[in-house]
């Protein structure tokens, strides 16, 4: 069962009030990713999940999507894709503005980083909002190519990020939940 994995991961997760703004409880993965079990785990549950998906591309969003694209590209025998923030990208982009749960800001794609043939996962590290992954669909659906899945490993389930995605048409599976 999943359950023991899970309840590992969620546990190595440092919660911070009031970060970076008054209200807000900052889920910090630091924690977790100096964890070699817990970042172990974490790419078993989603390799376990995706090797049989015939996923061509692992999209990560900067910066903290990028470590988890990056890993889970090596295991599944995938390229890694970037979306990245406003004016990192030397070539030419398709932009996208955003707000997320605590300011706004803009993602960008190369044009070239993808086609119609490519099947892509979006990765994050956490959904709050939904802004940043829907902003980075809509990069990705923009080369015209398709989105599997969005995942990520942790949901903030008092928000409305789920319902946003999945409304957009694009799945959404999380590892772990905070209320
Ligand atoms: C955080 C997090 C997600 C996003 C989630 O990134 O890593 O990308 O916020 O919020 P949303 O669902 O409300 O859009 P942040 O923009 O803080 O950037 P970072 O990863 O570069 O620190
Ligand atoms: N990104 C958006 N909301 C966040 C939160 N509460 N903790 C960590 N990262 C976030």
């Amino acid at each position: 069962s999943l359950e023991p994995r899970i309840a590992y991961i969620r546990d190595t997760v440092t919660s911070i009030q009031d970060y970076p703004k008054p209200g807000i409880i900052f889920r910090d993965i630091t924690s977790t990713l100096a964890d070699a079990k817990a970042l172990h785990l974490i790419l078993d549950l989603l390799t376990e999940r995706y090797q049989d998906k015939g996923l061509t591309q692992i999209a990560g969003i900067e910066a903290r999507g990028f470590i988890f694209a990056a890993a889970l590209a090596d295991r599944l025998n995938c390229g890694v894709t970037l979306v990245r923030k406003q004016g990192k990208l030397p070539r030419a982009v398709h932009s996208q503005a955003y707000s997320l749960e605590y300011g706004n800001d803009t993602l960008e794609l190369h044009k070239d980083a993808l086609s119609s043939t490519d099947k892509v996962l979006l990765v994050d590290d956490l959904l709050a909002t939904g802004g940043t992954m829907c902003a980075a669909a809509e990069l990705v659906q923009r080369t015209q190519a398709e989105v599997i899945e969005a995942a990520f490993l942790i949901e903030l389930t008092g928000l409305p990020g789920r319902q946003r995605i999945e409304q957009s048409g694009v799945p959404c599976y999380a590892i772990c939940a905070y209320d």
